[in-house]
């Protein structure tokens, strides 16, 4: 049996002394898979990635992400780990002193590369993502799906294993969403694991992939029909 990618085992989440955001919850999901993330605003979509990322500790039970226990990432530990991750969060902005290239390029320069080594990457980057001539734009002069593609390209600068995406379509039109997801797909067919948050009932239905649906603390992962069972509920 193939190792999971990442595996929750008996996990509970609780902001302070309020309710079970996540409760008891015991799941594995498997390396090249994509799924998706639903559940109603409040229901803790943001706040499972967040325990993937290891973005708190603050939780019971056993994370195990790229077969490493996350109670046990030492803190200089984790900026390592979290290079083998892409994010596409809302908090996650562009830089806005920097230009395009270089927010693209930032990623690889934060892990020693040279400057000229990483802007000619972003270059190839964007290129591949159709940013080509936004190189020296500002982010602020470009539109919303031109920001969410580079922040796409960011994300995906250092070669992540794993994308985390929370609402990567929350303000785009119908026609950039679906590029979106099409680009989703061809990153998924070279093997990046992606999960994506989303309240889009029409990119679900239309790029069908499985759905992790978050409820009440408890999870439930549906493949659609005639898709090969990837995961199960442990
Ligand atoms: N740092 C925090 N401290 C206290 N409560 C929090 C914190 N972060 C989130 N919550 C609460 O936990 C619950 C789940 O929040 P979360 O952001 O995970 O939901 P979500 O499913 O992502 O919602 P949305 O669809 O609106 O983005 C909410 O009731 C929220 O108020
Ligand atoms: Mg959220």
């Amino acid at each position: 049996m193939q190792n999971s990618i990442i595996k929750f085992e008996r996990v509970s989440l609780q902001y302070q002394q309020g309710p079970y955001i996540i409760e008891d919850v015991s799941f594995n999901l498997y390396p090249g898979t994509f799924h998706y993330l639903i559940g109603a605003s409040g229901a803790g979509k943001s706040s499972l990635l967040k325990l993937m990322y290891s973005g708190t500790k603050d939780y019971r039970g056993t994370i195990k992400i790229f077969d490493r226990d996350l109670r046990y990432l030492k803190p200089q530990e984790l900026a390592h780990f979290r290079q083998q991750i892409g994010f596409i969060f809302q908090d996650f902005l562009l830089l806005d002193h920097l230009t395009t290239l270089n927010n693209i390029a930032l990623p690889l320069r934060l892990r020693g590369e040279k400057w000229s080594e990483c802007r000619k990457k972003a270059q190839q980057m964007m290129k591949w993502i159709g940013l080509e001539g936004f190189e020296e734009a500002m982010p602020t002069t470009l539109s919303g799906g031109q920001k969410q593609r580079a922040v796409i390209a960011r994300s995906i600068m250092n070669k992540p294993k794993l994308l985390l995406a929370d609402e990567p379509t929350g303000n785009l039109d119908d026609e950039n969403a679906a590029k979106l997801l099409y680009l989703f797909e061809e990153l998924n067919r070279a093997g990046i694991t992606i999960i994506m948050a989303t309240h889009n009932k029409d990119l679900t239905a239309e790029f069908p992939h499985p759905i992790i649906s978050l409820a009440e603390g408890k999870i439930s992962i549906q493949s659609p029909r005639g898709y090969e069972k990837v995961a199960n509920n442990a």
